[in-house]
């Protein structure tokens, strides 16, 4: 599995979105931050920025919805251009209703967990879900130190997904940049946000680039890849 670097537009200009992601040309996805200031104590953007956005760019819209209800807001942020939809778990009233609904709208659908939140209360659910995102800090603003705490879920979520044979990706949000990524590939993580790591960059693609080198270099070592 190559690794896949999403960075997060969070830590970019907001006046200049259609710049900031042309700015990171190559990157498998653009990793947008939604937050209501109900769900996260932090207000960011809506649907029409989102819309706006998926026209200026052709980098594939990772949607993280940090929003109360987004059973009722997730269906049209697909409409709004996102390609894949991630709602948290500890907000979602039917997950499962949800992740069909975004999957039969033509998104990937994903689940989030914050770090209190454990993974096994819903290993019934994984088949219905493209990705799982396993939180590296508390939801709700960029620039904070990775949660090392969280390797051990990490390591649980990619068993999981191994013992009932999914293709299913593991990505992390929080805190990852080129000293912590390996960790978290080590872990069993294959798509990797990245906000203030890129952003803070002199060179945003650069820095996407090497992430990626580095991760894909340690998920090739990684005891989760069943091919060595
Ligand atoms: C935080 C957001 C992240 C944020 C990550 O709640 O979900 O996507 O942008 O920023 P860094 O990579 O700087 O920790
Ligand atoms: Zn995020």
């Amino acid at each position: 599995m190559a690794a896949q670097i999403s960075p997060s537009i969070l830590s970019a200009d907001f006046a200049r979105l259609a710049e900031e992601a042309k700015a990171v040309e190559g990157a498998d996805w653009l990793h947008v931050d939604v937050m209501d200031n109900h769900f996260v104590p932090n207000l960011t953007l809506g649907m029409p920025v989102v819309e706006s956005l998926s026209r200026a760019t052709d980098i594939p819209l990772d949607l993280h919805l940090m929003i109360e209800n987004p059973d009722r807001w997730a269906p049209q942020y697909v409409e709004a251009g996102a390609g894949s939809i991630t709602f948290h778990a500890e907000a979602a009233a039917a997950p499962v209703r949800l992740a069909r609904e975004i999957r039969a709208k033509g998104a990937r659908a994903a689940m989030a967990l914050k770090p209190a939140t454990p993974i096994e209360q819903y290993e019934d659910l994984l088949p219905e879900l493209d990705m799982l995102l396993i939180m590296t800090v508390e939801p709700g603003f960029g620039g904070q130190p990775f949660l090392d705490i969280m390797l051990p879920k990490i390591r649980r979520t990619r068993e999981l997904i191994a013992k009932h044979d999914l293709d299913i990706w593991l990505q992390v949000d929080g805190g990852v940049s080129a000293t912590t990524i390996e960790r978290c590939a080590e872990a069993g993580a294959d798509v990797f946000v990245a906000g203030s790591a890129v952003y803070g960059a002199v060179d945003p693609a650069a820095a996407v680039r090497t992430l990626r080198e580095q991760a894909d270099v340690a998920i090739a070592a990684a005891p989760w890849v069943c091919d060595h």
